[in-house]
């Protein structure tokens, strides 16, 4: 898979690494990023359930992330709602000498 790498404002990561579900842009679509188990996870900011917002949501034991509008969970691994067939994407992250990087799908040609 090809990727675009896009910076991840420094803030964003300061606020992951406190343990926050850090929220941020990246042109119009917003993206959540946390820091758990030593690793950094990042995902859509909204719900596809009702448009929820991620980053007032937590993490619970089992490494979902539970919307804070109607607790559906999210497994960070997969993706799965564990009801309702909803789903989010799971966004890679590099890590260049402390710069974070999303890593968004590179788009085909128009008519792809
Ligand atoms: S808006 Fe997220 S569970 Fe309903």
């Amino acid at each position: 898979m090809a990727y675009e790498w896009h910076p991840i404002p420094v803030t964003v990561k300061k606020l992951a690494l406190e343990g926050k579900i850090a929220e941020f842009k990246i042109g119009r679509k917003g993206y959540c990023l946390i820091w758990r188990n030593e690793k950094w996870k990042a995902f859509d900011a909204k719900c596809p359930h009702a448009n929820g917002p991620f980053a007032d949501g937590w993490i619970d034991e089992n490494d979902c992330v539970i919307c804070p509008w109607h607790r559906y969970a999210f497994d960070l691994k997969t993706g799965q709602a564990e009801k309702g067939g909803f789903f989010i994407e799971i966004y890679p992250i590099k890590d260049k000498k402390g710069q974070l990087f999303l890593g968004l799908k590179k788009k085909k040609g128009w008519f792809w």
